[in-house]
């Protein structure tokens, strides 16, 4: 198989990732469980992450990481944990239904207003819509750093400014940049930050985390075992305990680890550079071909390594499932969970096939996926 659905879950893992998994599923206690060895294995080891998280994504305090299960986990964390009756937050057309439905649900629930940025057919925003919809309740500007269908990146230092500015908490999702993109929370003003281990991190699924820049009160949303403080019938205050009921994904966070080291060993720019590279000459061929229609903006340099595109007035899904049946190729077809973007892109039809490229892909990968497209338009066409 040719694997170009690295969007959706990187499938190829650096293989330290594999060995560091197999080597904690028989050597992990239950961390703050017990004073054995084993148990105080895990909690080195969560110590050593949380700190090599912090530093990576620019997180002043390692005990405001907070492993998750993934960034819908961590995003509903971040927005229920902080937002409250009557308040109302900015956010944009680009994002994810793990952004927009805890958002719908606090709308619903809490009374919480929402605006949103809007988009046009590149998929591009005007910046400045950011503080035209401010309001005097504006509590939080809540956005996703990439958008999962165009690969489209948001200027996040830009936007941070502006809700510093304005002394808004600043919840970004970094699902499809978090390892791929260098990202630091104090610069760039980020307040809380949600990511996953499974995308560009190249770790396992079952990761993934919400790192706190400064005092910020987040609120649990869940409460149970957490190995202190046993007799108290609220949850702990502290972080990360607060916020971390129940035992931890260890032995994904052993592999979360390794790949944060493959990470900075390879350099994240290196990844970067070579996954663009890849996308960049996918998108010069097959956007030339008759009856493809591509999306997103390659007029900037800086952007995922996404395209995606339609031929024709073709099911995307039907296209995606050529692509998989007939040349082994998988992509990713549909909606993406992005309802408002493939709005905005005029797409909700017809949804998109989404080619999104990762480290391990090779300049082979891509021909045979242009071939391939080339073959279906001449078909369909
Ligand atoms: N959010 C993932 C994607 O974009 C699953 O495919």
């Amino acid at each position: 198989m040719i694997y170009l659905d690295n969007a959706a879950t990187t499938m190829i893992k650096p293989p330290c990732v594999a060995e560091a998994v197999t080597a904690a599923l028989t050597s992990l206690g239950n961390a703050s469980r017990g004073a054995h060895e084993g148990a105080l294995n895990t909690n080195r080891l969560l110590y050593r992450t949380r700190g090599k998280l912090a530093d990576f994504f620019g997180c002043p305090k390692s005990e405001q990481v907070i492993f998750t299960n993934n960034s819908t986990e961590a995003l509903n964390i971040a927005l229920t944990g902080t937002l409250r009756p009557g308040d109302h937050v900015i956010t944009t057309v680009l994002e994810h239904n793990s952004v927009l439905r805890p958002l719908y649900r606090l709308q619903r629930e809490r009374g919480v207003g929402l605006s949103f940025v809007p988009a046009d057919r590149r998929g591009l925003i005007d910046y400045a819509d950011f503080e035209r919809l401010i309001q005097p309740n504006t509590r939080a500007v809540v956005c996703t750093h990439a958008s999962n269908l165009t690969g489209n990146l948001l200027d996040i230092k830009r936007i941070g400014e502006i809700a510093a500015k304005h002394g808004l908490l600043f919840i970004v999702d970094a699902s499809q940049t978090a390892g791929a993109v260098p990202i630091d929370m104090v610069d760039m003003n980020i307040t809380l930050l949600c990511f996953t281990g499974h995308k560009s991190m190249m770790g396992p699924q079952g990761t993934g985390g919400l790192l706190i820049n400064g005092d910020v009160e987040v609120e649990p949303f869940k409460v149970g075992g957490t190995g202190v403080q046993s007799f108290l019938t609220t949850q702990p205050r502290e972080y990360p305990t607060r916020l971390e009921a129940g035992t931890l994904n260890g032995h994904g966070i052993a592999g979360l680890s390794a790949a944060v080291d493959f990470i900075r060993q390879t350099g994240i720019d290196a990844i970067h550079a070579h996954e663009i590279a890849l996308a960049r000459r996918f998108h010069g061929v097959v956007s030339a071909i008759p009856g493809v229609v591509t999306y997103g903006d390659f007029a900037t340099w800086d952007r995922c390594p996404i395209v995606a595109l339609n031929v024709g007035g073709a099911d995307s899904a039907l296209v995606c499932d050529a692509l998989s049946c007939d040349y082994g190729i998988a992509t990713r077809a549909g909606a993406h969970c992005a309802p408002l973007m493939h709005r905005a892109l005029g797409t909700e039809k017809q949804g998109a096939v989404r080619f999104s490229f990762g480290y391990f892909n090779t300049d082979d990968d891509v021909e045979a996926a242009v071939q391939a497209v080339k073959e279906i338009a001449e078909r369909i066409g």
